[in-house]
């Protein structure tokens, strides 16, 4: 049986150790792994090549994907799903994993739904927001190189008397922007999934600055799209100047933490498994309460991840 895996959407550490246990698991269970380079476009473009141990070789501790990633516009259309289709097809793969976000899973729903294929996703994305899951690959890095820079951030903020605003990804959810909050000792986080009471949090913090605080740390989520407001407000309602730093891109950077080359290593395995059975066509592997399960895509691509509640509380509770 050949299987292949791709990555697809926003890189994530831990892929790297998800493709280096795909191909030593595949070849363990005797069977043959590929490689898909460059995602859907990739897939599209032939570039699956039969992975050797050696391709994989050295290279659990590097974050991003060595087989690469794309956002792929073309695979939106049926002419260029039913090339990638016939390019599976000629290398003999029936079965294949997916390592990605909603957005990929909702390009592959529509894709097994028009070929034969045996599909499994692994979430992987920092954004933690994939229903049916409550991990997602990547993320505990993230969430660390975020703390780690919120860290030296707050080495600054506590030798002045300033607010420092930090703007974290998540696209629109508010995952990594609660935890970092959490863990970081912030006194302010706005998320898309909550209104923020500007008003009463003012009053607080202003009443608090008068006190003595020296400085105050946000937290600001970037799908809520208040950076600007929340910037205004700290400095015209608090009265602290504030700088503000928006983290961008180095959160998907990074060595895959211990979790993250646990849990690839975990998920990869499951994957597989269910691909080896035959039983799980197209499937997303989900992870809840410490324990594995297979979700169909459809499923996963007809709902919305919505935020645990006793995140919702922490928001409260930071003051
Ligand atoms: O989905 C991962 C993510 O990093 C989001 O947090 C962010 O909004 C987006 O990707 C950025 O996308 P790009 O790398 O295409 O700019």
């Amino acid at each position: 049986m050949a299987l292949a895996i791709l990555s697809s959407g926003g890189d994530a550490a831990g892929m790297n150790p998800a493709i280096k246990k795909f191909v030593d698991y595949v070849y363990k269970m005797g069977e043959e792994p590929y490689l898909i380079y460059e995602g859907f476009e990739g897939l599209i473009d032939n570039k699956i090549k039969k992975a050797l141990h050696r391709d994989v070789a050295g290279i659990v501790h590097l974050g991003g994907t060595i087989i690469r990633s794309s956002r792929s516009k073309r695979f939106l259309e049926y002419r260029y799903r039913k090339i990638a289709y016939d390019n599976l097809k000629g290398h003999g793969i029936t079965g294949l994993v997916v390592l990605g976000g909603d957005g990929s899973f909702r390009g592959m729903e529509q894709f097994s739904s028009e070929f034969d294929l045996g599909f499994v996703g692994i979430p992987s994305t920092i954004d933690n927001d994939i229903y049916g899951t409550e991990y997602c690959l990547g993320v505990d890095t993230a969430l660390n190189v975020i703390r780690d820079a919120i860290d030296k951030i707050r080495d600054t903020a506590s030798s002045f008397n300033r607010a420092f605003l930090v703007e974290v990804m998540g696209r629109n959810c508010g995952y990594l922007a609660i935890v970092s909050a959490m863990v970081s000792g912030a006194e302010v986080c706005v998320v898309p999934e909550m209104a923020f009471p500007f008003e009463r949090e003012g009053k607080r913090l202003r009443q608090e600055v008068e006190q003595g605080r020296s400085y105050v740390l946000a937290v600001v989520s970037e799908g809520s799209h208040q950076t600007r407001k929340v910037h205004q407000w700290i400095q015209e309602t608090i009265g602290l100047e504030t700088r503000v730093s928006i983290l961008g891109h180095i959160q998907r950077g990074g060595n895959p933490s211990v979790r993250d080359r646990m849990m690839a290593f975990r998920f990869v395995i499951e994957a597989v498994d269910a691909l080896l059975e035959g039983t799980q066509c197209c499937a997303m592997v989900g992870y809840n309460g410490g324990a594995f399960r297979m979700l169909s895509i459809n499923e996963v691509a007809g709902n919305t991840y919505v935020l645990p509640q006793e995140l919702r509380d922490v928001v409260a509770l930071l003051d």
